[in-house]
This record gives structure tokens, C-alpha cells and sequence, in this order.
């Protein structure tokens, strides 16, 4: 009764808001859509809006698939010309009555001219910004015509440099990435110009929304919302405020109503607006303890509850309020710990986060583009990446500075499932121009994007760039010889321009100028530290691809390690997709083409060497379809070993005098189907990698290394590591086994009582022989000779009764299987276990299935491989 009691009132409202805001505003989107032509005129072809002029290509079939072989290359013209969109629109006379009509772009990309028939309306030159336009003199009853012409970012921002006069390096981007030059003088996508992971098309198009709003009275532009902890009968205080935009300079005044529906609190405030353009109201509401509010937690921690909050204006001449702005926001503090370290070292600062008063390991990895072409980055791939780092027990990503501000659905997403955000402003390996133009577009871009994402409880930390801190400090740019320019230029972009901006627009969460930095450590060295890459303090990158990753030894004892990674290739099906048979050898001209890190491909067979040999014909062009097969293969197998080690060290690296409090690895998803250091193919298979990051992340995890003492003994030294906030009773089992039977040699079985929830177990042992062991040793020795070379074979797949989307595989093997590797051709989804060592004689994983499927097409398109695989020929032969 009282549901559907309320049920009609809401229609009441849905119905009597309709009528109202038809009498105090009218809007009209132009998305959907558009003409797109070139300069000369040659190409003329309907596009859609938001969208990028080569989807717009691709659609009309003047270009084919753009990740295709060479095309990266091959249509870089599309980004040396200019595109012009155009279309028409209606006006009806309820626009032209107001008081003001406004076009609003939330986002173009890059450099445009915006015309209304023929009139100028404005420009462009940011894609982070949103520009908003007065166009009612251009405007008329009737028919219109909007016209945005872009021109190209490549010789923008050659122009642009060589304006500058003075040097702004790097120049160019390394020559394996196919690039263009310049992307630090155009306020776009720094990626968009070629990375060491993906490929340059410089996309024009308008991106985001576009359209006309009309209206009388303010309207809300944003809303912020701080919540601060309270007592224990008021727990929580909320300050909300809201960004209102006039429609005329006469003084107004009005009421400012905060209302939390489901919580039944509400918030009026009387307001005075005098004659500017644009207010900041704000309401504080207290939330009592009856309210019984849930509090927000990262995945892993508790729920990730979440409440609407409603925020109206509604001025005292107005005949009624009009529909009021929603946005969505939860209960949580963060705090940021740098505190001097009490430990045998005796050196630097804590640096960990707090989120409502819990110390939290941030366990992740980093994200960035999920695909060249925006319109491309729907909701439900989104999604699927999101709950692929959940699925892997992930807790953080960073949002990374060479990409973009993500949609707004990525933050609604990222909200849900419990995802902190470590948020980069996009600015990364590069030094940037600071003329007054340049740190004007900065200033409002970055007042636009903390404003409008504030709200979002995910959000972690804004970090002002990726990497420039040091640059400078490393002389990676050749920046030495004029050193007090680029330190000057450095201060006034982050700690002059941006810091008192984003202080300014967001007291809830911490503010670090660059990542990696000393955090405090950096600033008390006038925020441009010696070395920034101190693990005593703040946050550390770290890449080697020198050493053998494989050892735990030449990781540094990192506060928090933001980054660190080791490349592999992507499956042959993805990249059979983009590619001909001619292309499928480990040195092909396409293999190369793809290989974007200087060396890269050498440096993946250096780090294999080290624990196997190299597949058969390795060197040969054309190779054997099972030696490419192989090779990509083991690619995987070494990044997802190399990850798991450096990984479990940082893990046990917070029982240590490191106090390690975070590891996220480089990185989560692919821009393309090409090498890179990512666990997550484009498209969403994932890699070797991600499913050992679900056995890393784990919250309760064994971590067992090899440590030399005395510097002759080798001991087995096993860490349990446990994340759970409460004490922990176990047993932990050791069992060593020969690598060609299943039996068990020797079994030690030891009780746990972990008591501190972040405390780790430590235990010895001292390593009878080394041969003997797995996991560790054996495989550094290269053991493969000894092993059976009949690896692990699929003896049937079954559907769950209990869910259709689950699938029930039964492998079996005759001898140890080191590395078993399933894969699904076709079929999208994952297993639930993969990449694992197959010590039984028997063994069942899951697939579970992310689109319709039955148990004969997955059986079809399963395959098995192991390590024993790769050398079978070589033994038969032997
Ligand atoms: C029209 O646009 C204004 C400004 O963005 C917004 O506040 C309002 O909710 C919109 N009205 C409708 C009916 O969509
Ligand atoms: C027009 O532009 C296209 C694309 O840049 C180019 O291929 C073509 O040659 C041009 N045509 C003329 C007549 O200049
Ligand atoms: C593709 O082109 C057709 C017309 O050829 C058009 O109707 C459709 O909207 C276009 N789709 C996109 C996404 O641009
Ligand atoms: C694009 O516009 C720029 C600036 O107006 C001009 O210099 C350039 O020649 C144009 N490119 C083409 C292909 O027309
Ligand atoms: C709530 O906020 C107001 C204004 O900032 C402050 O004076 C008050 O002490 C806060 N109350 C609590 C419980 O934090
Ligand atoms: C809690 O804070 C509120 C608002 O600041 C204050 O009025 C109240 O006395 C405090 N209650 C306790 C138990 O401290
Ligand atoms: C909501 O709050 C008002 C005023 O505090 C109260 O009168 C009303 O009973 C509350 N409604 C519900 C459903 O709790
Ligand atoms: C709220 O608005 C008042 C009046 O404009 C201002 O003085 C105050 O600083 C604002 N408070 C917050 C937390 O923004
Ligand atoms: C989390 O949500 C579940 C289901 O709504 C609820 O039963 C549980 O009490 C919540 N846990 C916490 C810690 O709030
Ligand atoms: C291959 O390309 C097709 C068409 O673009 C796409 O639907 C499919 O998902 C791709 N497969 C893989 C494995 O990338």
C-alpha cells in the first residue's frame, strides 16, 4: 500500500516537473547526426556526435579497421588535415524567449572555429575544458546552422613551438613509437601523439556532448560534496555547494534546497546573489546517528554504499523550482601518512593511506586509454576492465597523466565497485610551456575537472603529472644545461598555477605535485627533490630490464610503488585479428612495427633466457606457426612470474622496515593489440598476468623466497600476509615435490596465529636441495629437460546446473605441468583459474562465460598448453 502510494506521487512529480521546466528552461542537444568534410572538399560523409572523424571514416567505408597492420601510419594523413562538422537544427520559439541561450560543448577535440549561420561563435584549443558560448545574436526561429571546424593538432602544436622560441623537450617521441611531435603544446590527449604502448591518430571530433541551453534563471553547473567525520552523535557533517551560472547580471535572491531523499534530511538555505555571473552557494547538513548512515569502503574492506543527494536553486521570481541536480556520492574520509619512521633504518617517512581511519594497502595496478577512438569506451567495456580489477582483488588504479579525465560513468563505475582512484592531472613525461595563454587554458581545465569529479568517493588523490618531477631531476630531457628555466617553468605550472586550484576546489583528499615524488620530502626540498625516486620516502616507479626479474633482490624497499612493469604480447588471436600469416614471426616487420619500447622485443627474450630456452627457430623469418605460438607464450609466462614476484615483495614488504603500503603495477588495459606491459588484452582478455594478480592480491596470501644467509646457506623463507582487518588462525602446509612425479618428498606443517591484522608470519627453513623445490630454484636452473613431455589435455567440459554462464573443464596430466595455459578462441569470458602449475594428476577449472555460450562451442575452441609443450619436439628429438 504505502509502495504504491508512493509510486503515484513520483509519477505526480515526474509529470508536474515536466510541465514546469518547459516554462523556466528549454534545451536541445545537437548530438546524433553531423556532416564531416575535409579541407579540400574531397571526402563529404555523415558522422555521429559524440564521435571522432575516423569512426566517422571507418563507418562510411572511405578507411578500414585503423588498428589494422600499418594503418597507424598509413592513415595519418586523416590527422594532418583539417575536418569541418556542420549540421542544421530547429529553434522553436520557447528558446529565443529567454533570458539566455547557451552553447555548451562538454568537450571538443582539439582545435576548432565554432560558427552559428556564419556568425562566429568562439574557439577551441583544450580538450579537457568545457566551453560554453552566449548565442542568442546568432541564433533564430527556425532553422540554424552550426558549423565547428577543427584544424589539425599536429601542425598546431608545430606551430605553437615554434612560437614559443625557446626549446620545450621532448621534441619528438622515440622513433619506435611512429609518433608525432609536440604533444606538450596542445592541451589533448598527451597519448593521442604515439606512447611506448600505442599508436598516434591524433583524433579530431567533438567527443563529448554538445548542445543549446536555454533559460531565465541560474542554473547548477556542479555540485561538490565534503563529508567530514563527525562525533558519535553526529557522525557525519556534509558541506554540499553548488557552481550556479546566471542568466543576467540583476541581483537575485532565492533558496538553496540540499536534500538527501533517502535519509529524509533537507537543507534550505535563503540566498542573495548580486550581479556576477557565477555563485558558489553552500549548504553543511549534519547527519545524525538515526540516520543510520552506511559508510563507504574500497573493495575488499566492506560495502560500497552510496547515497543521492538532490541540490536545487530556485529563485524567488520564478513561478515554481525546477527539477532538481542528482548526483551520487558516499561517506568516507581519506587521510594521507607521512610520519617519521621509527624502524632500524631510522630514515624517511611513512606514506600510506588512511580511509576512514584503516590503514589500507592499495593493491593495483594503472590505467590508462582504453581505446584510441573515445566513442569506442562505452559503459560496458568500462565495466568489464572494473570488475576484471576486482575480480583480481584490486582496490586501486591510477587514473595515469598521459590520458584523459575519464567519462563520468568511469567514476559512477569506479564508485560502485569500490575502485580508489590515484588521480594524475593529464601531464606527463614532458616538460610544458608556460606562457600566459597556456596556464590560463590549465587554470580552467583543472577548476572544470576537480570540480565537476570532486563528488565521486573513489577518488583517492589528485597527482599534478606523471613523471616530471623526475625528468628534471634525472636529466631525462637533457634538461641540465638549462636547468633554472625548466625548474622555474615546473614551479609556476604545478606548485604556482594548478596546486592553489586544486586546493581550492577540493579539501577532501590529498594533493601531491608529481608522481613519483617524496611527498613531504619533495616540498621541504622546494618540491623538486634530488632524487625522487628515494624509496624512504613517497611514491617510486621502478622498471629493470637488466637484472633477472625473477629475483625479489632487485626491487626496491619502496614506501609504495606506483608503478612498475615488464611487457609481453598479447594472444595470438588478438593479434591474428589486426594482422596476415606473413606477420606472425617473433622479428617480422609487423612485430616490430608493434613494439613501441625501444629494444622491446629483445629485452621480453633476455628475461626468458635467464629461467628456459629459447623455442626452436626462433630466428628463422617465416617461422614455424608453433614456434611464434610459443614464444608469445612464454612472453606471458615471464611478465605474469616477474609481476608476482616484485609484487609479493611489496606485499611482505609491509611487515618490513619498508612499511610498503602499495602496489600498483604498470599496467591494467591496452590501448591496441600490440606489446605492452599490460595483464588485460584490448578487447578484455585477460593475460597471464591477471589471473596470477587474483593469487597476488589475494587478501590472505603465502609468499615463500629463496634468501641467502651468510652469504652461503639457502634458506626457504615463507611470509604469510594477510590484509584482513581481524586476527587469523591457520595452518600452513609445505610440500616439496620432484618435477616428473606428483608425490610428495617432504611435508611440513606449521600453525599460524596471526594476531596484528597487517603483521606477516615468518618462518625458516633451510632448503634440503634445491632441486627439490617448487616454484623456486628448479625453474631458475632451467628444469624443463626433466619433465615429462606429455603436458596437461582437456578430458571435458560440462555446463553448472546451478548457472548457465558457468562452465566446468576437467584436465588431466601425467607428470608435473608447469604453467598450464587455457585458452577460449572466440569466446568471450574467463577462467577461473589459469597459468597455474598442475601438480595432481587431476584438476578442474571453470570458464566463465561473459556472453551466450554452451558446452560444444566451448569445447571447440578450447586449447591446453604447458611449458612441457614447448619443448616437446626437442625432447622426442633428443
Ligand atoms: C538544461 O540545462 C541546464 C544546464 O545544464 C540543466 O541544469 C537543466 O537540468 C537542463 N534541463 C533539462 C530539462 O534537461
Ligand atoms: C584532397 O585531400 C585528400 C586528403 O588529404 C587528398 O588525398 C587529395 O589528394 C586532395 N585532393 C586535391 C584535389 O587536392
Ligand atoms: C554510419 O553511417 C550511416 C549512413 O551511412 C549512418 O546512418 C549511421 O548513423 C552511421 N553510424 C555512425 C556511428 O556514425
Ligand atoms: C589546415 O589549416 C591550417 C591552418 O589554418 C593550414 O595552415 C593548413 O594548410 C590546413 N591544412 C590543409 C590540409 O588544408
Ligand atoms: C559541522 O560543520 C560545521 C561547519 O563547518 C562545524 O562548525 C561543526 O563543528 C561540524 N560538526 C561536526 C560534528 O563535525
Ligand atoms: C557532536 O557534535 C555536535 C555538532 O558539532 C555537537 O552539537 C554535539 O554536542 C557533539 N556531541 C558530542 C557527544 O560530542
Ligand atoms: C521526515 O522528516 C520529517 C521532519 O523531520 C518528519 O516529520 C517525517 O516524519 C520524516 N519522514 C519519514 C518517512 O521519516
Ligand atoms: C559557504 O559560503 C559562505 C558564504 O558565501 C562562505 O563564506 C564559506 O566559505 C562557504 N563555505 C564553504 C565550506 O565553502
Ligand atoms: C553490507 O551490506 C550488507 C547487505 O546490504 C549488509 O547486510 C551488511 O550489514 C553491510 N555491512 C556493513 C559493514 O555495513
Ligand atoms: C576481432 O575483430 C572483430 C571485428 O572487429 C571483433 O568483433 C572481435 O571481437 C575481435 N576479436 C578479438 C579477439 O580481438
Amino acid at each position: 500500500m504505502l509502495l504504491r502510494l508512493h509510486l503515484q506521487t513520483s509519477l505526480l512529480i515526474v509529470i508536474l516537473n515536466c510541465i514546469l521546466c518547459s516554462s523556466t528552461e528549454a534545451n536541445l542537444t545537437l548530438n546524433g547526426q553531423w556532416m564531416i568534410s575535409n579541407s579540400n572538399k574531397s571526402i563529404n560523409v555523415e558522422g555521429h556526435v559524440p564521435g571522432t572523424v575516423t569512426t566517422s571514416l571507418v563507418n562510411a567505408s572511405i578507411i578500414g579497421n585503423p588498428y589494422y597492420r600499418f594503418n597507424d601510419v598509413a592513415y595519418r594523413w586523416i590527422a594532418y588535415d583539417n575536418w569541418t562538422y556542420s549540421r542544421t537544427f530547429e529553434v522553436s520559439d520557447a528558446i529565443m524567449q529567454k533570458d539566455t541561450v547557451q552553447l555548451v560543448c562538454d568537450g571538443l577535440d582539439t582545435v576548432s572555429d565554432i560558427t552559428i549561420n556564419g556568425k562566429f561563435v568562439g574557439t577551441s584549443e583544450n580538450m579537457f575544458v568545457r566551453y560554453v558560448f552566449n548565442v542568442k545574436p546568432m541564433m533564430t526561429v527556425g532553422e540554424n546552422k552550426i558549423v565547428v571546424s577543427f584544424r589539425s593538432a599536429i601542425t598546431y602544436a608545430k606551430r605553437k613551438a615554434d612560437e614559443y622560441m625557446l626549446n620545450v623537450p621532448p621534441l619528438c617521441p622515440a622513433g619506435p613509437q611512429h609518433g608525432e611531435c609536440h604533444p606538450n603544446f596542445i592541451r589533448k590527449e598527451q597519448c593521442s601523439f604515439s606512447w611506448d604502448w600505442g599508436p598516434a591518430f591524433i583524433p579530431q571530433g567533438i567527443w563529448k556532448d554538445i548542445g543549446i541551453e536555454a533559460f531565465n534563471s541560474p542554473v547548477i553547473r556542479d555540485v561538490t560534496v565534503v563529508t567530514h567525520k563527525g562525533n558519535s552523535s553526529i557522525p557525519w557533517n556534509v558541506t554540499v555547494t553548488a557552481f550556479l551560472q546566471a542568466s543576467s547580471t540583476s541581483s537575485q535572491s532565492g533558496h538553496f534546497v540540499v536534500r538527501f531523499p533517502t535519509l529524509n534530511i533537507t537543507s534550505k538555505v535563503k540566498v542573495h546573489l548580486n550581479s556576477a555571473l557565477e555563485y558558489a552557494v553552500n549548504a553543511t547538513l549534519s547527519i545524525p546517528r538515526e540516520a543510520g548512515v552506511e559508510t563507504w569502503w574500497p573493495n575488499g574492506l566492506g560495502n560500497q554504499t552510496l547515497y543521492m543527494v538532490e541540490v536545487t536553486f530556485a529563485a524567488d521570481n520564478m513561478a515554481a523550482s525546477r527539477p532538481p541536480k542528482v548526483v551520487r556520492i558516499g561517506f568516507r574520509t581519506v587521510e594521507l601518512i607521512e610520519d617519521p619512521l621509527d624502524n632500524q633504518q631510522g630514515q624517511g617517512l611513512s606514506f600510506y593511506f588512511k580511509i576512514n581511519g584503516v590503514p589500507v594497502f592499495m593493491k593495483g595496478s594503472n590505467w590508462i586509454p582504453a581505446d584510441s577512438f573515445k566513442e569506442k569506451v562505452t559503459p560496458s567495456v568500462v565495466r568489464n576492465l572494473l570488475q576484471s580489477a576486482v575480480d583480481a582483488h584490486m582496490n586501486c588504479l591510477r587514473v595515469w597523466g598521459g590520458g584523459i579525465y575519464e567519462e563520468e560513468f568511469f567514476y559512477d563505475i569506479a564508485d560502485e565497485l569500490g575502485i580508489m582512484l590515484w588521480h594524475d592531472l593529464m601531464f606527463a613525461c614532458a616538460m610544458y610551456p608556460t606562457d600566459a595563454a597556456f596556464l590560463a587554458s590549465i587554470e580552467t581545465e583543472v577548476t572544470q575537472q576537480v570540480r565537476h569529479l570532486q563528488k565521486h568517493p573513489s577518488i583517492l588523490l589528485w597527482a599534478g603529472n606523471n613523471e616530471n618531477e623526475v625528468a628534471l631531476a634525472q636529466n631525462w630531457y637533457f634538461t641540465n644545461s638549462e636547468y633554472e628555466r625548466f625548474k622555474a617553468d615546473y614551479l609556476r605550472l604545478y606548485v604556482e598555477t594548478i596546486r592553489p586550484r586544486v586546493l581550492a576546489e577540493d579539501s577532501s583528499r590529498p594533493f601531491l605535485v608529481s608522481s613519483p615524488s617524496n611527498g613531504k620530502q619533495s616540498e621541504a626540498e622546494g618540491w623538486l627533490a634530488k632524487n625522487p625516486q628515494d624509496p624512504n620516502y613517497g611514491d617510486v616507479h621502478y622498471y629493470n630490464y637488466v637484472d633477472d626479474s625473477w629475483d625479489w633482490r632487485i626491487f626496491p624497499p619502496a614506501r609504495f610503488a606506483s608503478e612498475y612493469g615488464y611487457q609481453s604480447w598479447p594472444s595470438f588471436e588478438s593479434l591474428a585479428n589486426v594482422s596476415i600469416p606473413e606477420d606472425w614471426s617473433y622479428f617480422s616487420p609487423f612485430m616490430q612495427h608493434r613494439q613501441h619500447h625501444i629494444v622491446g622485443n629483445l629485452k621480453m627474450l633476455f628475461q626468458i633466457v635467464r629461467h628456459f630456452d629459447l623455442p626452436e627457430s626462433l630466428v628463422t623469418c617465416p617461422q614455424p606457426k608453433q614456434t611464434f605460438l610459443d614464444t608469445l607464450y612464454m612472453t606471458q609466462v615471464n611478465q605474469a612470474m616477474s609481476i608476482k614476484t616484485e609484487t609479493e615483495f611489496y606485499r611482505r614488504g609491509r611487515g618490513t622496515d619498508a612499511n610498503t603500503m602499495g602496489a600498483l603495477y604498470w599496467q591494467l588495459n591496452d590501448i591496441w593489440q600490440g606489446a605492452s606491459w599490460s595483464s588485460i588484452e584490448y578487447g578484455g582478455k585477460w593475460k597471464m598476468l591477471h589471473y596470477y594478480a587474483v593469487r597476488f592480491f589475494d587478501p590472505v596470501i603465502v609468499s615463500p623466497f629463496e634468501e641467502l644467509i651468510d652469504g652461503k646457506t639457502s634458506y626457504l623463507r615463507v611470509f604469510a600476509i594477510s590484509d584482513l582487518q581481524r586476527p587469523l588462525v591457520a595452518s600452513l602446509s609445505v610440500q616439496l615435490r620432484r618435477w616428473d612425479s606428483f608425490d610428495v618428498v617432504r611435508e611440513l606443517n606449521i600453525d599460524v596465529n596471526m594476531v596484528s591484522i597487517y603483521s606477516v608470519f615468518v618462518l625458516f627453513l633451510f632448503i634440503v636441495y634445491c632441486l627439490l623445490l617448487l616454484f623456486l630454484c628448479p625453474l631458475q636452473r632451467k628444469p624443463v629437460r626433466a619433465v615429462s613431455i606429455i603436458g596437461a589435455k582437456v578430458t571435458g567440459v560440462t555446463q553448472s546446473e546451478s548457472s548457465s554462464n558457468v562452465f566446468h573443464i576437467q584436465l588431466s596430466a601425467d607428470s608435473v605441468a608447469p604453467f598450464v595455459w587455457l585458452e577460449a578462441t572466440a569466446c568471450s569470458g574467463r577462467f577461473s583459474d589459469n597459468g597455474f602449475m598442475m601438480t595432481s594428476r587431476a584438476r578442474e577449472v571453470q570458464f566463465i562465460a561473459w556472453e551466450a555460450m554452451t558446452a560444444e562451442r566451448l569445447q571447440h575452441a578450447l586449447s591446453v598448453r604447458s611449458l612441457n609443450d614447448v619443448y616437446a619436439s626437442t625432447e622426442r628429438h633428443l
